[in-house]
């Protein structure tokens, strides 16, 4: 939706990368949402059908709402999701709902203040957060997800803390591996929790149930509390990565088609509806062509510099 966003979590926009100097795009540059739906119009014969929101911080772009009133419009899209740093959530969790959301995610990496101010990089109390999450499930837009990329010295601490007060809410809870997204992030092998640590320490303190995926190719391996309701999951994007399933094509907000999350190069769609005023079939030739050429598997190549981390098996623990 758009590349801005109002945080500066080091993991994905660090301060020194994404300074008051960086040039965002122009917004005459961003698509319009006249030509998003064209885009998704032309990729619903293509077999798409769930489709998701995401920046930079989506909530930052206007009128969002008139955007998902006109995708859940278009037949054949049954689902669509969004992901949030939820700072805006309280206010418009309900106004999402209403114009048709079918499901929101937020990130959220501690339930510590001082450690979340820190690690959002602008000063923001998570306060604010929560009260957006509250505001998602008072809104009907559950199971909410909370999304936490676990950072070793900066929150692998505070695992534990977010798995209880998770719970016992419509929340499911997911630990995702820090990954090496981008080129600016200054990532480091040590600097990665290997799901099965984070996995040792909470079913050390609450026991977990391994659950059947929802569907092939789900990322994330999903738990249940032994004693009870409530869901946590375990995305190991680093130590076990999923290309060789992964069906996601990512459109930037500039109109570029994404075949991977670590892909450099984007295929150009906006030139193609802009100034060469494509059909959607030509629309929809395109998206095959550049879908059936894509041959990403960055995970899995990383994955020779990472197969000396730790193996720590993920199964039933306790009573
Ligand atoms: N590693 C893992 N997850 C990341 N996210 C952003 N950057 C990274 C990274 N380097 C997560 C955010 C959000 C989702 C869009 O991706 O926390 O939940
Ligand atoms: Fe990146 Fe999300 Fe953090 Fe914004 S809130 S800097 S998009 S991870």
């Amino acid at each position: 939706m758009t590349d801005r966003c109002n945080f500066r979590c080091a993991y994905c926009m660090p301060k020194e990368a994404f300074g008051s100097d960086f040039v965002f795009m122009d917004r005459k540059e961003l698509l319009h949402f006249g030509e998003i739906g064209s885009i998704v119009q032309a990729a619903v014969p293509l077999g798409v059908r769930k489709l998701r929101l995401t920046g930079g911080e989506p909530l930052l772009r206007k009128d969002i709402d008139w955007l998902i009133k006109g995708l859940k419009a278009i037949p054949g899209i049954d689902d669509v999701a969004m992901t949030t740093n939820g700072s805006l959530l309280a206010r418009k969790a309900k106004m999402l709902a209403e114009a048709g959301l079918d499901r929101i995610t937020v990130s959220l990496d501690s339930l510590d203040d001082a450690t979340f101010r820190a690690m959002n990089d602008v000063d923001f109390a998570v306060e604010k957060v929560l009260s957006g999450i509250d505001a998602a499930i008072e809104a009907g837009l559950t199971p909410v997800k909370v999304n936490t990329v676990v950072k070793r010295g900066a929150n692998d601490g505070d695992v534990v803390d977010l798995a209880r007060y998770f719970r016992d809410k419509p929340v499911i809870l997911r630990f995702i591996e820090y990954m090496d997204v981008g080129t600016k992030n200054g990532w480091r092998l040590e600097d990665v929790v290997p799901s099965g640590e984070t996995f040792q320490r909470i079913a050390a303190e609450l026991p977990l149930v391994p659950i059947e995926p929802n569907y092939e190719g789900e990322v994330a391996r999903r738990f249940r509390y032994a004693d009870g309701q409530g869901e946590v999951g375990f995305i190991s994007s680093v130590t076990k990565p999923f290309c060789s399933t992964c069906h996601r094509a990512r459109l930037s907000a500039d109109g570029k088609l994404y075949t991977c999350l670590f892909a450099t190069q984007g295929h150009d769609l906006k030139s193609l509806i802009r100034d060469e005023d494509a059909s959607e079939e030509r629309l929809g030739q395109e998206l095959a062509r550049i879908w059936a050429a894509r041959d990403d598997a960055y995970s899995e190549l990383r994955t020779d510099g990472t197969r000396d981390l730790p193996k720590v098996e993920m199964s039933y623990i306790g009573g």
